[in-house]
Order: structure tokens, then C-alpha cells, then sequence
């Protein structure tokens, strides 16, 4: 089972490459039997035949038309996970999260070709950086930390202080913001580029422009989610999937009421709570109240082994510096900021403590769309 997962990912890394080197110019042959496939995008339909060339419009300035390999289906929602919502506004489809995928890897993105999203949001991290703060394009810093993108397609607010609405309004904040662009200059330029303009009229039936950009982007982050991991597995029945360590560990974390925030199976509540930590104002930045200082959104703790440093500042270095923080009930609140009521100062033997970290590890998953895509 274990091998033939593996020989998939090979498989499929192949296959990337190869579709990959036929889509320079001059514009690729439909693929036949290949596709590139995120890893659990479940069964390739080998048997089906190429889409007929009216479905891919775009021809180029020369008059050339680019002709699109179907998209990848969408990946399977991993184990552990619930239903995936339905956006009403922007529907996910393969056509879109294939193109957001791309545009989420290309320097095209940004101001100046120096920056993409994935610059600051690595797969090899779960999707963050190992810094405390990351330094946007032109260099100004970021006063919070830069956190994992998994699992979002179930959260209903944004940021650290939640202040975005959706991933479509993230997107475009992040496209302005951290990579500094002007949308209808980099839209431009976009559909300068034939391939890119054959994946949006397919995805859009439209030319890239500055609210689609957001939308495909918006589309793949929803279709990029976690789960799969040894929790997961033991909770839809393996008994060996934990160790002994683990399942006490997460005794542990649901009698010291870390589970009243990070709820599973999402490991958060989606509120804003104060733990006392620094003096960013946080939550009072979006709605001016001040019983909101110093409030954060919950952080997820999937994959939290693999995203240090951690909170919102990237103040703790280590794991153990996070739990043990957490666990004897945060730090000093700065006024007008209280600590949430639902965290209470608990003693950790340093059993219990590493049990803790050992549950924590369990909750390190498989995340959709292993592999980087080539940018056209
Ligand atoms: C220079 C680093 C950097 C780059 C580049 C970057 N981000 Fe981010 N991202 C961040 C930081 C920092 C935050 C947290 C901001 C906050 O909470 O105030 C964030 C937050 C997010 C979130 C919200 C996550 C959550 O849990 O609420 C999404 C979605 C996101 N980024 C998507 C993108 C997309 C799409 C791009 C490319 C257009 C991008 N990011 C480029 C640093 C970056
Ligand atoms: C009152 C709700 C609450 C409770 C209870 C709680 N946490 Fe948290 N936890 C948070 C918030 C909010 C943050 C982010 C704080 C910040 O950055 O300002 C966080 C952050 C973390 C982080 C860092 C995650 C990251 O990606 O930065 C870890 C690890 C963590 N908590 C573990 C625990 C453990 C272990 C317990 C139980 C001992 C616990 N938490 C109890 C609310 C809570």
C-alpha cells in the first residue's frame, strides 16, 4: 500500500516533468495517457480522450492556439477532514485550481519578478517560512508571522486578526501587499503569456484581469488541505497508528483544556483569544474594540511540528517553548487586553509535557498538491 503511494508520487513527479518540458513553445500536444496529478488526486482516467481544441481558446498574437492538457482532477479531501463547503460566488473547479496553483509559484505575480506567494508559503514548511517575520517585496518587514495556508477552505475570517473575509480578499491583499504588484499591469502581462491566456479563458472564459487573478488563487488555496495523518488514521480506526506516547499525549491536551480553543478535527475554534502575548493589538486593529486587544485568531495545530517559530511574532523557537508556554497559562496581558477565561495556568511533568509534543507530532499530515508546478 506504503509502496504503491510511493510509486504514485514517482510516477507522478515523472509525469510533471515530462508535461512540463512539452508545454514550451511551440504550444504542447494534448497529453494523452500522462497528466500531472497532485499526489492523492486518486485514479487517473488515462482512457479519456483530449479535450477537442474549441474548448481551449487563446490563440496567441501569431495566431498560434495553445491546446491545454486537462487540468488534474481536483485532489480528494484527505482523511480526517469535513465536507469541503461550497462557495456559491466562485466554485471550485479543476480548471481554476490548476491555473491558482501556477500563478501561487510565479515571480510574474509580483512588482518587480522577484517574489511569489510561495516565496513566503513553502510546501517543504507546510506552507510558511522559518522565520519569525518575512520581509515583503521592496523589503519592509511584516509585523506578524507568516502562517501555513492548509485547510482554509473552512475558515470564515483572515489573518492573525481576522480582518479579511474570504481567500478571494486575501489574495488580492497579498497580491498588492507582500508582492507589491499593481493587478493591471501584472494582468497584462499575464495574458502576454499564451499559455496563461488559454488557462484563464478555460477557467474563466475571460482574459486575466484583476479580479480573476484573486478568484483562481482563491480556488487553489481552497483546494489545498491537510489531513491524512497518524490522528487522523487512529481516529477513523487504526489502533496502531499512535503510539502509546501519542494517545497519552492526547489525554493530556484534552485535560489541560488545550482542546477549548484548538478543537479538533481542525485543532482550532476559529475565535480570537488572548494568551498575553507582546503588545500587537491584534483583533482591535479590525474592530476598534478595545476588549479585543491583544486577541489572535486560533491557530490550526496541524502540521505544528514542521511550522516554527511559532505565535503570532514568531517569538517561541521551539515546540517546547510554545507548549510549555501555553501550558502555564500564556504570558502577561498588556492592558486594555485580559487572558481568555478558557485558559487556566495547568503544571506539566516533564512526562506529560513530552507526551504532549509526541501527540503534537501525530497531527503532521499529508498536504494536496505535493508537487511544484512549472510555471508557463
Ligand atoms: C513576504 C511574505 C509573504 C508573501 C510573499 C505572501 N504571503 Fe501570504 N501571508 C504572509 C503573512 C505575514 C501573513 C499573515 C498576515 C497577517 O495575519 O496580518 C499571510 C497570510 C496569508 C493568508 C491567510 C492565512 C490565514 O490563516 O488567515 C493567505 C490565504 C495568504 N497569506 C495567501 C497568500 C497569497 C495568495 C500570496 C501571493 C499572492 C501570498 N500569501 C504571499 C506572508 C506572505
Ligand atoms: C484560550 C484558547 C487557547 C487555549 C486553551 C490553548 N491555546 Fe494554544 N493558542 C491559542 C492562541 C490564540 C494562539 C496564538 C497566540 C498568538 O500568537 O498570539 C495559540 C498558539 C499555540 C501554539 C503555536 C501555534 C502556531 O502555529 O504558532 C501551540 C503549539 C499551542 N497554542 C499549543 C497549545 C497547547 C499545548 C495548549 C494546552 C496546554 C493550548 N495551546 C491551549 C489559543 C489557545
Amino acid at each position: 500500500m506504503i509502496r504503491s503511494a510511493l510509486l504514485l508520487v514517482l510516477v507522478s513527479c515523472a509525469v510533471v516533468v515530462a508535461a512540463c518540458k512539452t508545454t514550451e513553445t511551440p504550444p504542447p500536444a494534448p497529453a494523452k495517457d500522462v497528466k500531472a496529478e497532485p499526489v492523492d488526486a486518486g485514479p487517473a482516467k488515462a482512457e479519456e480522450p483530449p479535450p477537442p481544441p474549441s474548448k481551449a481558446p487563446g490563440g496567441d498574437a501569431d495566431g498560434r492556439r495553445v491546446v491545454l492538457p486537462e487540468p488534474p482532477p481536483l485532489p480528494n479531501k484527505p482523511l480526517g477532514l469535513p465536507a469541503l463547503p461550497e462557495v456559491a460566488d466562485n466554485p471550485t473547479t479543476p480548471e481554476k485550481a490548476e491555473l491558482g496553483h501556477r500563478l501561487f509559484f510565479d515571480k510574474r505575480l509580483s512588482k518587480d519578478g522577484s517574489m511569489a506567494c510561495n516565496q513566503c508559503h513553502l510546501a517543504a514548511r507546510a506552507w510558511t517560512t522559518e522565520n519569525a517575520l518575512d520581509a515583503k517585496v521592496g523589503g519592509a518587514m511584516n509585523k506578524r508571522n507568516t502562517p501555513g495556508v492548509v485547510n482554509l477552505a473552512f475558515h470564515t475570517s483572515f489573518y492573525w486578526d481576522g480582518r479579511m473575509p474570504t481567500l478571494e480578499a486575501v489574495s488580492n491583499a497579498a497580491w498588492k501587499g507582500q508582492l507589491g504588484a499593481d493587478p493591471a499591469v501584472v494582468s497584462a502581462a499575464l495574458n502576454d503569456v499564451p499559455m496563461y491566456k488559454a488557462m484563464f479563458q478555460r477557467a474563466f472564459a475571460e482574459d486575466a484581469n484583476v479580479n480573476n487573478v484573486p478568484r483562481a488563487l482563491a480556488a487553489f488555496l481552497r483546494t489545498l488541505n491537510s489531513g491524512n495523518s497518524a490522528w487522523d488514521k487512529a481516529q477513523a480506526g487504526d489502533k496502531s497508528a499512535l503510539t502509546a506516547e501519542q494517545q497519552e499525549g492526547f489525554k493530556v491536551f484534552s485535560s489541560k483544556g488545550c482542546v477549548n480553543c484548538h478543537v479538533p478535527p481542525l485543532f482550532t475554534n476559529f475565535e480570537f483569544e488572548n494568551v498575553g502575548i507582546g503588545d500587537d493589538p491584534g483583533r482591535k486593529d479590525f474592530s476598534k474594540a478595545d476588549e479585543d486587544f491583544g486577541k489572535f485568531k486560533v491557530p490550526t495545530l496541524r502540521n505544528v511540528a514542521l511550522t516554527a517559530p511559532y505565535f503570532h511574532d514568531g517569538s517561541a523557537k521551539t515546540l517546547e517553548e510554545a507548549i510549555a508556554f501555553m501550558a502555564k497559562g500564556g504570558g502577561k496581558p498588556v492592558a486594555p487586553g485580559k487572558i481568555s477565561a478558557k485558559l487556566k495556568a495547568q503544571k506539566l511533568s516533564p512526562k506529560e509535557a513530552k507526551a504532549l509534543k509526541a501527540f503534537l507530532e501525530s497531527l503532521s499530515g499529508d498536504i494536496t498538491w505535493a508537487q511544484e508546478p512549472v510555471v508557463p
